[in-house]
């Protein structure tokens, strides 16, 4: 197994019967959707809410039931990964373009769980540029107020196309360089009119499992 598995196996560990899952999305997360598969084949009885049409189509294919917010009032647990994690677990989100699903499903559950390998564990934020979801309209005037802030934007592409997330916005991919006060950046970012979330995942995280390349993992 290699690291992000190692990390998503640990975190399925904490699923139990009947409860409603928030599938993450991203490579991490990926394996953790796998072994919750598995589980189900064996007997295991959930419904989940998945972050994205990605996660949610794996989902499907496992045969592992999926539902709306409009069949549940809460979310037991979630498993996600991270982009970048510091040492008060605050995170970083968004590398795969569903950071406003992640942080609506984050927020609305009662545990939420990230795995990550050891490579996403950083002493501060802000080596990966903060992606932060805008709408369409007017996206260069937004971009221009993101900049304000001292970064330098970049809207997301994909095969050479504008990125457009499952929410039909685009994503900018703010470079900060180091984040030394991630909770006033949120704010401000998210006062910004246009956009729609931003990629700081603040004071959310319940459990945090590192994997590590030699097999094992530690839990934070
Ligand atoms: C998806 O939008 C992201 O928030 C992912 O959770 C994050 O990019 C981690 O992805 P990997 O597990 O693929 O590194």
């Amino acid at each position: 197994m290699n690291a992000k598995q190692t990390a998503a196996h640990k975190a399925v560990e904490f699923v139990q019967d009947g409860m409603v899952v928030g599938l993450g999305t991203g490579s991490t997360a990926y394996w953790a959707i796998q072994r919750l598969g598995q589980r189900v084949k064996e007997g295991l009885r959930i419904r989940t809410i998945a972050t994205s049409l990605r996660s949610e189509t794996l989902a499907r294919e496992l045969d592992i039931p999926v539902i709306s917010f409009a069949d549940v009032t809460a979310i037991d647990l979630t498993i996600d990964g991270a982009d970048e994690v510091d040492p008060a677990n605050r995170l970083v989100k968004g590398g795969g373009g569903s950071l406003l699903r992640e942080k609506i499903v984050a927020a609305a559950s009662r545990t939420f769980i990230v795995v990550v390998d050891e490579s996403k564990v950083v002493a501060q934020l802000g080596a990966f540029p903060l992606p932060v979801e805008v709408v369409p309209f007017g996206w260069e005037a937004t971009a221009g107020a993101c900049a304000a802030l001292g970064c330098t934007p970049t809207r997301r592409t994909a095969d050479g196309q504008p990125f457009v997330s499952d929410n039909g916005n685009f994503i900018l991919d703010c470079a900060f360089g180091t984040l030394a006060e991630p909770e006033s950046l949120a704010a401000r970012l998210n006062a910004i009119p246009g956009v729609v979330e931003n990629g700081l995942f603040l004071g959310m995280v319940d459990k945090l499992v590192i994997g590590h390349a030699d097999g094992t993992c530690t839990l934070r």
